[in-house]
């Protein structure tokens, strides 16, 4: 299976048909998820902060009515273009964010290095080599004792849900969508192992996601 286009596909026709989902679900925003609350705390105007997988921004607008720099990107045209909308809207200066189109996969990640950096419930999408070379990447983007906000599903969670097609090892096809999940053990031990210093790890674990803020040591 090609990971890549089918997830593609799966999103655009997710967004062309339910337009601003996120907002829907939530329409207060998330910032009843502590993770990214905390993160929010922490973060200080003037910041540069990537979001890979941004979406329709949900996540990241509230660090831009903060004063942070936003560098955006996701797989999704349709993505884009609800988000630039939303950012606009909020009346902030169109200067402070920069949107782009682009997969995880083939990400030419700036030189400049970033204060922060989120991928919140989009690397689960793609295989486990391609989040591999991903995280490293991540790592290597960050700058010196800087933070990464990674949002998952559990594979606890999902090895028990009985409407979805299991490939085995976490992985599974959901609305014809690709998923490659881990443990939260399994994650902190990937991201440790890359050189990371776990700061908190959050379960919800009737939802059956987690939010984990990782710091970069380099
Ligand atoms: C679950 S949504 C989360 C969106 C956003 N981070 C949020 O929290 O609202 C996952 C997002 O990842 C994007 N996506 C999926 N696979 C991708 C890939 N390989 N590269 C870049 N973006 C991808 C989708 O288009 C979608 O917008």
């Amino acid at each position: 299976m090609n990971t890549k286009e089918t997830n593609e596909e799966s999103w655009k026709q997710t967004y062309r048909e339910k337009g601003d989902l996120w907002k829907t679900f939530y329409p207060d925003g998330y910032l009843e998820f502590k993770g990214l609350k905390k993160l929010l705390k922490k973060a200080k105007r003037g910041m540069n902060l990537l979001e890979l997988g941004i979406g329709t921004g949900e996540a990241a607008l509230p660090f831009l009515k903060k004063g942070l720099q936003i560098t955006g990107i996701d797989i999704t045209k349709e993505a884009l273009e609800i988000c630039r909308t939303k950012f606009l809207n909020s009346l902030v200066n169109p200067k402070n964010f920069y949107l782009e189109q682009s997969s995880l996969q083939e990400y030419q990640f700036p030189k400049r290095k970033f204060d922060i950096i989120i991928d919140y419930y989009t690397s689960q999408h793609v295989s486990r080599t391609e989040q591999d070379a991903f995280y490293q990447q991540v790592s290597s983007a960050l700058k010196s004792r800087s933070m990464f906000l990674l949002g998952q599903y559990s594979k606890d969670y999902i090895e028990v849900q009985k409407n979805l097609v299991s490939e085995g090892e976490g992985v599974f096809i959901s609305n014809s969508r690709y998923f490659c999940v881990v443990s939260i053990e399994d994650m902190i031990e990937r991201l440790t192992n890359i050189g990371f210093i776990i700061e908190y790890v959050i379960p919800y674990p009737t939802k059956g996601f987690y939010e984990i803020l990782a710091i970069s040591e380099q």
